[in-house]
């Protein structure tokens, strides 16, 4: 089973790549949250993407846009950075994003989007890979997004079975999934565009194989995903967003490997990311922001740890901070794993 680092925006930037790297492990792919096809890369997003701040991890850029033009552009400029790999978003819910038809938006419109996949993949000379919901506002539009998708030369379809209405809430839709994993068992058409550019053979070859589908959703423990391979075992890969922000060993977990001093592990995770922050944001208030971020999901990783963070939230300096930091890690039980 290969696990994947899913992309969060505002969180799973290099520093925190970095601590999962460094302390657990055992994930075989990140992505870079989602970076908007533009003219040229932020300093902001350059410095995500530099080798030297990613040594080790084996990470793919994803990217954000519309029009397959300017995704080309950025593909070439990524491929001059070193990368390989691309990642496109079409899951993103966020209504600013959606009001521009990218991420999710696009899906609401299946023509602009077989155009759009038809651009890239015509001509991308690297393996592209699509990471989507299953529709905007009703499940009767997924069969027919499924059928444009199979049509590319995916290289991995990494499916979020929700609507982006639904945001995070309710249930992901397993049917949906079904759905896509038994036509990628039966699909044979060619596909719209030769896989050539990426395998570097000219042969005409069924869009996506069923070991190309890779689950995202609510994978919160190693349970979770036994059920997952239970019903569905030739998905080989699994992206966690969530689950491993909230047990940054589950990857582990998942591929039972034995993790030594597990508390000793989390403090150093916090603590690689904590001095991240602090050099990288210019006041308390960011590196505040963002830790509380991490920790709405860190701390699940402890028992009953409500009241202590409730209060490491409404902490106003660092000295505060830390003191509820250490109470977490010395006073409180690890949860189950
Ligand atoms: C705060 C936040 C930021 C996210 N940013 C991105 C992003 O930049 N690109 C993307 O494809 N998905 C993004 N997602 C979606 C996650 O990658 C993932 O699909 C989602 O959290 C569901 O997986 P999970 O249940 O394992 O967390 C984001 C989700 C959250 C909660």
């Amino acid at each position: 089973m290969q696990i994947y680092l899913a992309p969060m925006e505002g969180i799973t930037g290099y520093i925190v790549r970095n601590a999962f790297f460094h302390h657990f492990g055992q994930i075989d792919k990140y992505f870079t949250p989602f970076i908007p096809a533009a003219k040229r890369f932020s300093r902001k997003i350059l410095r995500d993407l530099d080798p030297a701040n990613n040594a080790g991890i084996r990470l793919v850029p994803q990217l954000i846009s519309n029009r397959s033009e300017e995704v080309l552009i950025m593909i070439g400029k990524l491929k001059d950075l070193g990368f390989g790999e691309i990642n496109l978003n079409l899951g993103c819910p966020s209504g600013t994003v959606i009001s521009k038809s990218r991420g999710s938006g696009l899906l609401r419109d299946p023509q602009a989007l077989d155009r759009f996949l038809y651009g890239i993949y015509e001509k991308a000379d690297v393996p592209v890979s699509v990471k989507t919901r299953i529709g905007f506002d009703s499940l009767e539009e997924w069969p027919e997004i499924l059928e444009i998708f199979l049509k590319y030369p995916i290289s991995e379809l990494i499916i979020h079975p929700r609507l982006r209405r639904e945001m995070y809430t309710g249930y992901p839709h397993l049917e949906a999934y079904q759905l896509a994993y038994d036509r990628c068992n039966t699909v044979a058409e060619p596909s719209a565009v030769s896989r050539n550019q990426n395998s570097g053979s000219d042969q005409k070859t069924p869009g996506i194989s069923p070991a190309s589908l890779v689950y995202n959703g609510d994978l919160w423990d190693s349970a979770c995903c036994r059920t997952l391979l239970k019903r569905f075992p030739e998905t080989g890969t699994v992206m966690i967003g969530r689950g491993l922000l909230a047990r940054p060993d589950l990857a582990c977990t998942i591929k039972q490997i034995p993790v030594e001093d597990l508390r000793g592990k989390l403090r150093r995770f916090h603590d690689e990311i904590y001095d991240g922050y602090l050099e990288t944001f210019t006041g308390d208030k960011d590196v505040f922001m963002h830790m509380k971020e991490i920790w709405a999901n860190l701390g699940k990783s402890f028992h009953g740890s409500d009241r202590l963070l409730k209060k490491l939230m409404k902490s106003q300096s660092a000295s505060e901070y830390r003191i509820f930091v250490d109470q977490i890690f010395e006073t409180l039980e690890l949860s189950e794993r």
